[in-house]
């Protein structure tokens, strides 16, 4: 397992990159593909009159694929969005692509006409291959998801996320110590400690080592589902055909990423769900999401075991990498802008100026729910969202939204939407406080209905 390096592993990158992006290749392409896409987007372009929203003009074949930035495209989206309009339409090779720029839109299509905007994208090719088709971000909008999405409410939603306080708070005061006593291992500190608390929660796992294998494991999955879910990196998602070649071919180096990949995947999602059997069997289970369904079934429930495995793994995948981005986000802040950081410690002070604050406190220390607020919005740890698919045609003020497309909703560019948020680029939690600065003032927009998702 552990002798792919680091190197190998980039070079995966580098040569599925370089695949994709061989002339020769694509010469021989041309001339079958040329006559299906041609079909393709006269039948894409317009319906009943209405027109396909504007979008940058696609190149021959490969439509925009190059227009989009493979890092940080949330700021070409943005400019897209001001450029062409809250709706962008976008096409790489046959896949067609709706990026929605503004909340407006996205609350109307996403929520509101949330019965055809649920459904997940084809899995592609290269998730697939890599262990990660029965993700929730990728299953269809079917029976099986719909489990796996109860499973997920019953164990987190808002109504009984309380229970998971005491593992939170124990694993935060650790970590408190560890900056006090340790400051300059803070990035792995705070990484293990994430992922310590959903372990806890999900698998009823208590970590005992700083650096416990499990978490490793877990980052290891995390790290590989987001290259594998790169729209556009990989050339089998547009030639499915080549996951059949053999990995003795040269540039073949993204197929024995996707082997180890799913290898990995099957330990972090089978050997942590057998730890919590095991840790039944023998009675030194603590309670976690994993232990309450396995007993709901001894108890006569029939929860298909892989239901309960995928949802664990997808729990722990959804988890930590968000928190965790947020917390940095948040310590980022900080050690930029003492006076916040000044007042936010004013505030603890106040409310409590001889103990740790507890999560009954929240109530009484706003400034620093605004701050918690003020980092969704500057930073949203899904900047793009998960893509959706739309599953029938549709329109919207006059324009046409094709059946099959992809709906990427800029969730980045809606939080740094100027006409919402003045000078959205600056950090101000204050934009979320009254005029008197003793209580929270959300008129201005909660960015937590962007930042988590827009449809519910
Ligand atoms: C700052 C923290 C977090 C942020 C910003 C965040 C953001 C998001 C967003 C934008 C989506 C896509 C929603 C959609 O497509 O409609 C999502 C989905 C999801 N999140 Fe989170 N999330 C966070 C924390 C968590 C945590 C702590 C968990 C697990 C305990 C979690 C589990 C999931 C799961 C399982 C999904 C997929 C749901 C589905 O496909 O139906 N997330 N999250």
């Amino acid at each position: 397992m552990d002798n792919i390096t680091q190197t190998q592993s980039d070079s995966v990158a580098d040569s599925a990159q370089h695949l994709f992006s061989n002339k020769t290749y694509l010469d021989l392409l041309v001339v079958g593909v040329t006559i299906a896409v041609t079909a393709l987007i006269r039948y894409a372009s317009t319906s009943n009159g209405l027109k396909l929203p504007p979008g940058p003009t696609p190149a021959f074949i490969v439509g925009n694929m190059n227009d989009i930035p493979v890092f940080e495209e949330w700021h070409t989206l943005s400019q897209w969005a001001k450029r062409f309009g809250e709706i962008v339409y976008l096409r790489v090779f046959g896949t067609k692509m709706l990026v929605i720029g503004s909340y407006r839109v996205a609350n109307e299509l996403l929520d509101k006409r949330g019965a055809i905007y649920s459904d997940r994208p084809i899995t592609p090719p290269m998730m697939e291959m890599a262990g990660f088709a029965n993700s929730l971000t990728v299953m269809g909008n079917n029976s099986d998801y719909r489990l796996r999405r109860r499973l997920f409410e019953q164990h987190f939603r808002y109504s009984v996320i309380d229970r998971h306080q005491p593992t939170q708070i124990r694993e935060t005061h650790k970590l408190l110590r560890k900056y006090l006593e340790s400051p300059e291992s803070w990035l792995l500190d705070t990484k293990y400690t994430i992922g310590a608390i959903i372990l806890d929660i999900v698998y009823g796992y208590r970590v005992t080592s700083d650096r416990d294998e499990w978490v490793e494991i877990g980052e290891r999955a995390g790290t590989n589902f987001q290259r594998s879910v790169k729209p556009g990196a990989w050339a089998v998602d547009v030639l499915p055909i080549l996951r059949y070649v053999p990995t003795w071919l040269p540039f073949t180096g993204w197929k024995t990423f996707a082997l180890d990949s799913t290898e990995r995947r099957k330990i972090q999602v089978d050997g942590a769900f057998e730890m919590v059997k095991q840790a039944m069997k023998e009675g030194t289970a603590h309670p976690s999401m994993v232990s309450r369904y396995l007993e709901e079934n001894e108890n006569g429930g029939d929860i298909p075991e892989v239901a309960i495995m995928d949802m664990a793994s997808d729990a722990y995948g959804g988890g930590v990498e968000t928190t965790l981005s947020s917390i940095y986000g948040f310590l980022l802040q900080m050690t930029k802008h003492r006076s916040i950081q000044q007042k936010a410690q004013a505030e603890l002070d106040r409310i409590c100026p001889d103990r740790l604050p507890t999560f009954d406190d929240r109530k009484k220390l706003p400034y620093i729910e605004a701050i918690a607020i003020e980092v969704g919005r500057w930073h949203p740890g899904v900047p793009q969202g998960i893509a959706h698919r739309l599953e029938k045609d549709d329109s919207f003020e006059g324009q046409f939204l094709p059946e099959g497309s992809l709906v990427i909703p800029n969730i980045w560019g809606m939080c740094h939407d100027e006409e919402t948020y003045e000078n959205a680029n600056v950090f101000n939690p204050d934009r979320f406080m009254n005029a008197a600065g003793d209580a929270i003032d959300l008129s201005v927009h909660d960015p937590r209905q962007m930042v988590f998702g827009v449809s519910h």
